[in-house]
């Protein structure tokens, strides 16, 4: 039997969800591809470091992280270190996002790409900040680049214009793409106070404990760039999108709208306008009988809008961290279907 060796850089919810599904589907993988997918690799930032070229017993890791919360037999060295030096042939980047750089995720997928191995990346930051960058250097080195959970989790988005909607050209892309903002508009229209809704949003793990990123539309701006520069070929930065955030919405905005028979959105649209990708992210009134107007709490819409296929749009319902997870395991069975193809 062959075997596919992964390197996980970050092992917090994604990271540990993938494992759990790994796990879980061992013996169809095996069946399917006659492969043995083996992580022989993990790396954290605070809670210790694995590697094993044979392949970490991922049960006893995850065991393990929950009841001490670090790993006993940790070897040492950076992050960087296990991206250059680790034995593996697929690097699945799964660190925090650091939204106005991308770093030092960025840094980790070249380093990989130079030693020609396969990524995947759950971080938005390398897509929105140097997708041209990197995809290119992926091409170079004839080795796999995906990226599907960096926008809507494992909703299929970048493949569904990749795969199935073939030399349909994307014109327009729009939708509601940050679910913290979401939720907190329509707390706020049912007339909860805005502490309160902090308050909730955290303990229900909807909420980050620093949520300005959210409010402030960065993270929107994030996601609209990465779908832009895929899908549209936009060569942008997320700082070129005109951004407005939340954080000035009122309770009397929102009732305002009410009246209007409108709710308010944040909504992202990226369009060609005189020859260039222009993007916007910004709250905007939306008539109740919108598509837009339906996507309540953590769900989420990408519409596509092409030449060839018209409008089309994409839903994802109140997502859990087991969509994260499939998204990154869908990246791998990609990769497993490109060696085998
Ligand atoms: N959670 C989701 O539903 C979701 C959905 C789509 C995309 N994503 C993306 O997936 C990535 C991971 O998200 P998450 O929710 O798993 O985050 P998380 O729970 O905060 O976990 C992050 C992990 O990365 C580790 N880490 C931090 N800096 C590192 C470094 N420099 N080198 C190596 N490891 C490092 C952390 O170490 P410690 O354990 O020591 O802190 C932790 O294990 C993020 O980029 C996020 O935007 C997440």
């Amino acid at each position: 039997m062959k075997e596919l060796k992964l390197a996980l850089l970050g092992f917090g919810n994604a990271g540990r969800a993938f494992a759990r599904l790994l796990l879980d589907k061992e013996a169809e993988i095996e069946a399917r591809y006659d492969t043995r997918v083996i992580v022989t690799a993990i790396a954290t930032h605070s809670r210790g470091n694995l590697v094993d070229p044979r392949g970490i017993d991922l049960a006893a890791a995850l065991t393990e992280l929950s009841e001490k919360g670090h790993f006993a037999k940790s070897v040492s060295g950076t992050t960087m270190d296990i991206v250059t030096g680790a034995d593996y042939d697929v690097l699945v980047e799964m660190t925090p996002l650091q939204i106005l750089t991308g770093q030092p995720a960025i840094d980790h997928i070249k380093g990989a790409f130079r030693r020609r191995k396969h990524v995947v990346t759950a971080n938005k930051g390398p897509i929105a900040w140097a997708y041209d960058q990197l995809a290119q250097m992926a091409q170079e080195q004839g080795v796999f680049f995906f990226y599907e959970t960096t926008v809507m989790d494992g909703t299929p988005v970048f493949n569904l214009a990749e795969l199935t909607l073939k030399m349909a050209r994307v014109t327009e892309i729009s939708g509601i793409l940050n679910t913290t903002t979401n939720y907190i508009l329509e707390e706020l229209a049912a007339g909860k106070p805005y502490d309160k809704i902090i308050a909730t949003g955290r303990k229900l793990g909807f909420i980050e404990a620093d949520a300005a990123m959210d409010i402030e539309g960065y993270d929107a701006a994030a996601k609209l760039t990465a779908l832009l520069n895929v899908l549209m070929d936009a060569h942008m930065t997320p700082d070129r999108v005109d951004r407005t955030g939340i954080e000035n919405i009122t309770v009397a905005d929102i009732e305002a709208a009410a009246k209007q028979d409108c709710c308010i959105k944040l909504v992202c649209r990226g369009a060609m306008e005189n020859g260039q990708v222009v993007a916007t992210v910004k709250p905007t009134l939306v008539p109740r009988g919108d598509l837009l107007a339906t996507i309540d709490s953590t769900s989420s819409v990408v519409s596509l809008t092409t030449d060839l296929m018209g409008k089309l749009s994409v839903v994802e319902h109140a997502p859990l961290i087991e969509q994260t997870a499939y998204g990154i395991f869908g990246d791998v069975l990609r990769v497993l279907d490109g060696i085998h193809g």
